[in-house]
């Protein structure tokens, strides 16, 4: 479904991302892992568009007739064609309602079009009626129809973390980018967030591409698991490989 071809990413001197290639096949879970500044981040970022690799390439390919080169696409064209992601720090509308926040995300499918949602035409109206009892759906899915009518902010961490994947599935992923979902949560949150991702994967249909630095969650969740250390592939494998893989393992002691 993705396939990242030899990608570079340089800023000024700096190479974040050095000629990495990787697969994730439709219905698996890959997981990303390194240490800080390995170039994480920026991998998630070229896939998203949000930054364009200075060399290589990646494909995405929705269904087995579907093919787009991401090179030439927007961010918002690759959230439409189905990829979307949630971030490291979490993004939410903090003074928006919990349903606010789902239904922004909607907007991406909307039909009818920026002008007939400002002027509040007719086939808006009930597109809005779909996209709110879609929202509806999602929130009661991940156990968050309770507290619809509150504040973003106003969740405990967990919650906002499982409201962040809401909105993002609010587009209809067929690709989920998760950048540290465990980040900052207590060990009872982050066993929740295992069986969320694994229900979610099977509720949704989709295929789940994670960066995460709770190895619990890594080996917990992920069929392979590909490791960067300063920007480069180090090595890739089962999580049972990975564990034992003496150059990961130096790589997380910081032995040179
Ligand atoms: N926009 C940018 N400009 C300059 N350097 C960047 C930028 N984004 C990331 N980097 C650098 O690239 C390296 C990898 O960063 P990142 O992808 O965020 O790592 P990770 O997510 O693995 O912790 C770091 O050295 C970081 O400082
Ligand atoms: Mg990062």
């Amino acid at each position: 479904m993705l396939k990242i071809n030899n990608i570079t990413m340089r800023f000024g001197g700096v190479v974040a991302v050095n000629a990495f290639t990787a697969e994730v096949k439709k219905d698996e879970i890959v997981g990303l892992i390194g240490p800080n500044g390995a170039g994480k981040t920026t991998v998630f970022n070229m896939v998203t568009g949000v930054y364009k690799p200075t060399e290589g390439n990646i494909v995405f390919s929705p269904s087995e007739e579907n093919s787009h080169s991401l090179s030439t696409l927007s961010p918002d064209e690759i959230a439409k064609i189905g990829i979307c992601r949630t971030f490291q720090n979490i993004r939410l509308f903090k003074h928006l309602s919990v349903m606010d926040n789902v239904f922004i995300g909607n907007h991406l499918r909307l039909k009818s079009g920026l002008l007939s949602s400002v002027f509040r035409l007719p086939n808006y109206t009930k597109e809005e009626k779909e996209m709110y009892d879609k929202s509806k759906y999602l929130l009661e899915k991940l156990d968050l129809y309770e507290e619809k009518d509150e504040k973003a902010f106003s969740l405990p961490y967990g919650k906002q973390r499982r409201l962040e994947i809401a909105r993002a599935l609010a587009t209809e992923p067929k690709l989920l980018l998760l950048d540290e979902p465990a980040a900052g949560m207590n060990p009872q949150e982050t066993q929740e967030l295992m069986e969320f991702i694994r229900k979610i994967k099977e509720e949704f249909n989709l295929t789940i591409f994670l960066i995460e630095h709770h190895m619990e969650v890594v080996m917990g969740v992920c069929d392979r698991i590909y490791v960067l250390d300063h920007g480069a592939h180090i090595a890739d494998g089962s999580p049972n490989e990975i564990q034992n893989n003496p150059k990961v393992i130096e790589a997380y002691l910081g032995v040179d």
